[in-house]
């Protein structure tokens, strides 16, 4: 029977022939340069299908901000030249690629900024709780307007370099608590200029870096991942349908030929635990994404707990004829999760223990169907 996630839709200047979308995922097995390892081309052309979608890990647009060790890096000629093997082995097997543009605001602990100074954002609130190296987070100095445009021009920036590297194109990193959306929510921002208070103001950033990255490479090769409902790094709104959808529909008036628009899904899991002042399981009973997709015409692809759940993928591609589902831990530990899906042949576990550094063990290791393969899904 022909299942709408397996029929073909054209996403900015590609033709896909099928919708299972590989979410971006920070595996930090970059060198110490921030330049894309050869093992990270295996695994991406692991995982690369004819038609199939890949996006690549959150990618650091500068070193300035504060880049973690081992994450990769898109903005000298070292890294543009290791890119190209990771794109050329993706595209040799037909798969399509975008890679994921980031700059990570107050999450970056100052030790990973050079000369060890605060990390940057929308306003000077720091992330509750402790940071990716157990410290306390550090209290980020808040942009001065005229440092605002020259990070969209950043991104910009990254954008080509990305094109340059042989990607299809870029998503913009507009997410999960990352430093467009410090902008964006009313728990980080408290600017009382033109980039704080209304949601006009507090979109104001997200929407001058689509304009940037859409006037620097196309409209069709530029898509964009947003959270409403994230949580993460101390994510809140207070507004979330009237904020994602001003986006939204201001995405739709200005740039409808933009490649797709990504959203993660209310109830995503992938990170234990509940947030600070935020009712999880009240959200995830109540809230929903379909507002924003509604919104838009173009490409639209939906994110998060299909891995735990990915019978439903095959139900909400059903839904409309613009929707594509991404998956993220499952594409971790099934390097065929397309021919998977598709044949409903089980899926391996995923092991936490090895999402983050380290060498091929739980990266490029995880086995290929075989028809006596015993494992399911949970971790
Ligand atoms: C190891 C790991 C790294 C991740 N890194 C990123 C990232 O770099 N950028 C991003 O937008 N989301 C990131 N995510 C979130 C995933 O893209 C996805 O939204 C999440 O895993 C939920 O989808 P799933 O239920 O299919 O796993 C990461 C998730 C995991 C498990």
């Amino acid at each position: 029977m022909a299942t709408a996630l397996f029929m073909p839709i054209k996403v900015g200047t590609s033709l896909l022939s099928h919708r299972v979308v590989h979410s971006p995922m920070t595996r930090l097995r970059a060198d110490s340069e921030h330049a894309p390892s050869p093992l990270m081309a295996e695994y991406y052309e692991q995982r690369a299908s004819e038609g199939g979608l890949i996006i690549v890990e959150g990618t650091f647009i500068n070193e300035e901000n504060g880049i973690f060790p081992f994450a990769p890096g898109i903005y000298n000629d070292k890294q543009i030249e290791a890119w190209k093997v990771v794109t050329k082995a993706v595209h040799n097997k037909g798969g399509i690629i975008y890679l994921q543009l980031c700059h990570p605001g107050r999450a970056a602990p100052s030790i990973f900024i050079p000369g060890k100074r605060a990390p940057v954002s929308s306003s000077a609130i720091s992330i509750n709780g402790k940071n990716a190296i157990g410290a306390t987070y550090d209290v980020p100095r808040a942009l001065e307007v005229e440092e605002i445009s020259k990070i969209s021009q950043a991104f910009a920036q990254a954008a080509k370099n990305s094109i340059s590297a042989g990607f299809d194109g870029v998503e913009i990193h507009g997410s999960n608590g990352f430093l467009i959306d410090q902008f964006i929510n009313t728990s980080s921002n408290t600017r009382t200029d033109q980039y704080g208070g209304s949601i006009e103001n507090r979109t104001r950033f997200a929407l001058e870096v689509v304009e940037s990255v859409t006037k620097a490479i196309g409209d069709d090769r530029t898509g964009i991942r947003l959270s409403p409902w994230s949580g993460y790094q101390d994510m809140k709104d207070d507004t979330p349908y009237k904020t994602w959808g001003y986006i939204s529909s201001k995405i739709q008036e200005r740039y409808p030929k933009m490649a797709y628009l990504h959203f993660i899904e209310p109830r995503d899991d992938y990170i234990s635990g509940p947030n600070p002042g935020v009712d999880r399981m009240k959200i995830i009973e109540n809230d929903t994404i379909e507002p924003f997709r509604k919104a838009w015409k173009g490409p639209f692809i939906t994110s998060g707990g299909y891995t735990t759940t990915p019978k439903r993928a095959f139900e909400t591609a059903e839904q409309s004829n613009n929707i594509l589902v991404s998956f993220g831990r499952s594409f971790v530990a099934n390097p065929d999760l397309v021919l998977r899906l598709k044949n409903d042949w089980p899926l391996n576990k995923y092991d936490r223990s090895t999402f983050y550094g380290g060498d091929s063990t739980g990266y490029t290791d995880y086995s290929f169907y075989k028809s006596d393969t015993d494992n399911d899904i949970t971790n």
